[in-house]
């Protein structure tokens, strides 16, 4: 039987998540942030004192890291049973997850547990590679961008609403910096699915992003 799946792909503070929590609500689908397991493997391999530059040493974090998704109002992730959500959005712990991202070893292991997710009555999946890789046969593709100074000032205002501390300049460029890594990496690189429709949110709301990802699963 086919479980449908709605991919959302695209480079970090497009509105992906916000996009895909609401749609995946209003379809009554079930959610997979993939971001935030490759965010909770940085945290594990660090946590460890694991060096991030050893790709095999961070692929066997990988392996043994035990991951729970508990959705209540709010996603609470547990890493080996340690609630690790408050650790999850900084861009600190972005930059490593994207350096850890980039192992074909570390998305080789992690590709099961993330096909795991496609689970009956479907799955609205968020990352970079949903479309491309992990579920190349999804039912429904998005391709969500902005241009780089809206998503700057996005994920800054998302970064104080939750009490982090952050500058607007460090934050645009640290996004710009992750956007070249995960878009020049060699292994399942951010890049729109062929199939993907593609929309840029830079000048329209999210409410109308969520309303045109809407119309595309009709
Ligand atoms: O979506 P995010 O900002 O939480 O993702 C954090 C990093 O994880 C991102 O910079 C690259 C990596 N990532 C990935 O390589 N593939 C995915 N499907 C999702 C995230």
């Amino acid at each position: 039987m086919n479980i449908p799946v709605l991919t959302i792909d695209g480079p970090s503070g497009a509105g992906k998540g916000t996009v895909s929590r609401a749609v995946a609500k209003k379809l009554g689908w079930h959610y997979l942030d993939s971001g935030s397991i490759y965010r909770s493997l940085a945290i594990s391999a660090l946590d460890k004192q694991v060096d991030l530059l050893d790709e095999a040493a961070v692929a066997e974090v990988a392996k043994n890291m035990q991951l729970a998704f508990e959705c209540d109002d709010e996603l609470v992730v547990k890493l080996d049973g340690i609630d690790i959500t408050a650790r999850l959005p900084t861009e600190e712990t972005g930059a490593s997850a994207s350096k850890v991202a980039a192992y074909p070893a570390v998305r080789k292991v992690l590709l099961q547990k993330q096909k795991d997710f496609r689970q009956l009555p479907g799955l609205v999946a968020d990352g970079r590679d949903m479309g491309t890789v992990v579920f190349s046969d999804a039912d429904f593709k998005v391709y969500l961008t902005a241009s780089a100074k809206e998503r700057g000032d996005r994920r800054f205002k998302q970064l104080k609403e939750k009490g982090i501390d952050a500058n607007l300049d460090k934050i645009t460029q640290e996004i710009m910096l992750r956007d070249r890594r995960d878009s020049e990496r060699k292994t399942a690189p951010l890049m729109p699915a062929e199939d993907a429709f593609y929309l840029d949110s830079s000048d329209i709301s999210i409410a109308e992003v969520i309303n045109q990802v809407m119309i595309l699963t009709e």
